[in-house]
């Protein structure tokens, strides 16, 4: 641990790790094998108040700080990283640009219920050929009496055919600007609204235990309270939410990277060959050596990312130089462990294998490596 925390900080913790361990590690693995999405312990987990840990006291979070937050995450993380992005999304991404940008109806109608844990959100940016460069979206909103209808397609949206609320990102003024990062708006779409359509669960590498499908909308009908502040600021917001969801990312790539050294160390004391435990060669030592130290610097950068958020004004580059930093410092060391368990790291029936397919999530979602580089890069020379 990296930062100093208060007793209060260190119970919520304290909490998540408590049952991390309980309820989350021992069914990982079977959920990961069964690509199944565990509602009943998402609810269990917002009963605690880990679904409205960003939210103030007064919207009826628990008020943390991000650090602290982020410690949580970590926690839960490290026992299961599917349950992990459900939960980082939740908190990073919908209840914060709310928290933000609703009004106090808004607030009232949809962020209490989230930050009680009652409702599950998601966020929906990227569509098919609007990953990286998610200004070319296309879903598209035109007015209707006091209201919109939505028309459209996302891609690849966490939590999108689970979410209760889908906070999505969408053109509102597609004759004048078809393309382009103003003229978009952000919509609430709750669950079951007509003509909101989720997609099959994706079938992928890693994560499988989450939750990613496509929402289709189809003449989606939408009352004039369900957009998001101003009409042509969606895609603003998305972005200035994406500082805090990187984070996240980030912290689930620490606690991905801190259980894979943590197996790769029993391990290394436990396995023997050539007569003795192959953490007494130092080819092992001095690969588990640089496994945590470069998991301690990772953690460290995510920590100070942090405290540049809860100073108010713009993270964007810390936030992306942690997500940078630790997702490729959990594919590192990932990969590392399965090299410490050899033949057995390459069997799905030791957690390893697991741990590196959920890293490689890391480096992609909520913008891909290159794009925290191209974003780094920008800050540092917009700034000179
Ligand atoms: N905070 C506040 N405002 C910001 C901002 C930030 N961090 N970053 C940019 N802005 C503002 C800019 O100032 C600009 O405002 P003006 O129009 O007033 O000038 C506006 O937002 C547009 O910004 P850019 O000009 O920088 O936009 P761009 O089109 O050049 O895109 C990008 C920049 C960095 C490439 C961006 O598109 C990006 O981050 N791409 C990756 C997308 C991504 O991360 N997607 C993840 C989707 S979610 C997911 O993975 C799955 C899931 O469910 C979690």
């Amino acid at each position: 641990m990296t930062a100093v925390l208060t007793e209060e900080q260190q119970q919520v913790v304290q909490l998540a790790r408590d049952f991390a361990r309980e309820h989350l590690a021992p069914h990982a693995a079977r959920w990961d094998a069964e690509k199944h999405f565990d509602r009943p312990t998402i609810d269990r987990l917002g009963e605690l108040g880990f679904l409205g840990m960003l939210v103030s006291e007064a919207y009826d979070g628990l008020g943390l700080d991000t650090v602290t937050y982020l410690m949580a995450l970590e926690e839960i993380a490290a026992a299961d990283a599917s349950i992990a992005v459900s939960v980082a999304v939740h908190n990073s991404l919908p209840t914060q640009m709310l928290l933000r940008h609703g009004t106090e109806d808004q607030k009232e109608r949809w962020l209490k219920p989230m930050a009680r844990g009652e409702l599950l959100g998601a966020f929906a940016l990227s569509e098919a050929d609007a990953g990286s460069d998610a200004a070319a979206l296309r879903a598209r909103a035109v007015r209707s009496g006091d209201g919109w209808v939505l028309n459209g397609a996302k891609a690849w949206v966490s939590n999108g055919g689970t979410a209760d609320v889908i906070l999505a990102m969408v053109r509102t003024d597609a004759e004048r600007a078809p393309r382009g990062a103003r003229g978009i708006g952000c919509f609430i779409v709750p669950k079951g609204t007509p003509g909101v359509v989720p997609g099959k669960p994706e079938d992928k590498m890693g994560l499988r235990a989450s939750n990613t499908a496509a929402v289709f909308f189809q003449d989606v009908h939408l009352g004039g309270d369900h957009l998001l502040g101003d009409a042509s600021s969606g895609f603003v917001y998305a972005l200035e939410a994406l500082d805090c969801g990187r984070l996240g990312i980030a912290a689930q790539a620490c606690g991905i990277a801190r259980s894979a050294l943590e197996h790769a160390t029993r391990y290394a004391a436990e396995r023997r060959q050539f007569g003795r435990p192959i953490g007494d060669f130092e080819a092992t030592r001095f690969r588990l050596a640089d496994m945590a130290t470069r998991l301690a610097a990772a953690r460290a950068l995510l920590h100070e990312a942090a405290r540049h958020r809860d100073a108010g004004g713009r993270s964007t580059r810390w936030s992306a130089m942690a997500k940078l930093f630790c997702s490729e410092t959990a594919m590192w060391v990932t990969s590392q462990a399965v090299q410490v368990f050899g033949g057995y790291g390459f069997m799905r029936d030791y957690p390893v294998e697991r741990l590196m397919r959920d890293a490689k999530a890391t480096e992609i979602y909520e913008g891909t490596s290159e794009i925290q580089r191209l974003v780094i890069g920008r800050e540092l020379l917009d700034s000179h």
